[in-house]
């Protein structure tokens, strides 16, 4: 039931996505972007137009908005998998896009891709308000930047060189940027939609995140790569420190329990309404990929 909403969505943001990208040059670069889009679980695109709901913004308002997270996602994954960084050949069970094409087609694709997604903000079709999206923008613009997925992205990558490992507070900011930034602004967005109060959703998206990043530090580990999708056992590889190092397998799954409690509670103002974000908060901890 909640997996079959999830495969609706995302086929909806995919095709969404692809009908935007077929007005663009025939050009390897948006072949690249095309490629780097597609695909994936579709998580972040679901919270807005589940979030959305939440406030009777039809799921097709919600289109351009969805469509606009999975796009700087999908750039951040496209970076993340360049030699400079993670240097991944695997992504979503294909060849990473440095590798199908080039590491110069690879930034570029990363950062169209970006700013695609301001610019499918910017579209009327948004909204037809002009504050709501400039408001969409900008809580975007900060979610991805230096403050955000950008901060967090940094430190990950300055911690493989670090002289000591990082402690769990360290940890804790460093995720809250990298994974935590962009879910939040996916789950906040319903409500900026709706010029609504995002303090509930915010709540629910700080639990859902770190908890995110948990299971995907279990996958790195438990996980199998032809079903995750990408390679696995890269972090031990790299001396990282993630939440199961610093806790335990056993500890970073209670922990990773106990968060997807606080996100079901946090939905407790929104009653049965909010019963798709509860599935998605229990999905988040038990997927395989
Ligand atoms: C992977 O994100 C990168 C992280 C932030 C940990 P997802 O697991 O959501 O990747 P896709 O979009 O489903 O491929
Ligand atoms: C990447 O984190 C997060 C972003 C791209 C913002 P990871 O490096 O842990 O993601 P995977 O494991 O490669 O998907
Ligand atoms: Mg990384
Ligand atoms: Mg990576
Ligand atoms: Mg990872």
């Amino acid at each position: 039931m909640f997996r079959d909403r999830l495969d609706m969505i995302a086929d909806q943001v995919g095709a969404h996505l692809d009908g935007v990208l077929a007005g663009y040059p025939d050009q390897p670069v948006v072949h690249a972007m095309r490629y780097a889009v597609s695909g994936g679980k579709r998580l972040r695109a679901f919270l807005v137009v589940e979030g959305a709901a939440l406030y009777g913004v039809h799921p097709a308002r919600a289109l351009n908005a969805a469509a606009a997270i999975e796009a700087v996602h999908a750039y951040s994954l496209v970076h993340d998998d360049l030699p400079c960084m993670d240097d991944d050949d695997l992504r979503r069970g294909l060849p990473t896009v440095h590798v199908k094409w080039d590491q110069a087609t690879a930034v570029l694709a990363g950062d169209a891709l970006q700013t695609l997604a301001f610019d499918l903000l910017s579209d009327p079709a948004t909204h037809a308000d002009a504050d709501v999206r400039v408001d969409l923008i900008g809580s975007l613009a900060r979610a991805s930047g230096a403050r955000g997925m950008v901060y967090g992205q940094a430190l990950d990558i300055a911690a493989e060189s670090a002289d000591r490992p990082l402690t769990l507070n360290e940890i804790t900011a460093l995720q809250a940027g990298k994974t935590g930034a962009l879910i939040a602004w996916s789950a906040e967005a319903g409500a900026r939609l709706a010029r609504a109060d995002i303090a509930p959703m915010t709540r629910y998206a700080a639990a859902l995140g770190l908890a995110f990043q948990i299971a995907d530090d279990i996958l790195d580990i438990e996980g199998d790569a032809a079903e995750v999708g990408k390679a696995v056992g890269k972090d031990a590889a790299a001396g990282k420190a993630t939440f199961v190092t610093l806790l335990g397998l056993t500890g970073a799954k209670a922990r990773a329990r106990d968060l997807i409690d606080e996100a079901i509670g946090a939905l407790e103002p929104y009653g049965a309404g909010a019963d798709t974000l509860r599935d998605a908060a229990r999905f988040v901890i038990s997927r395989r990929s």
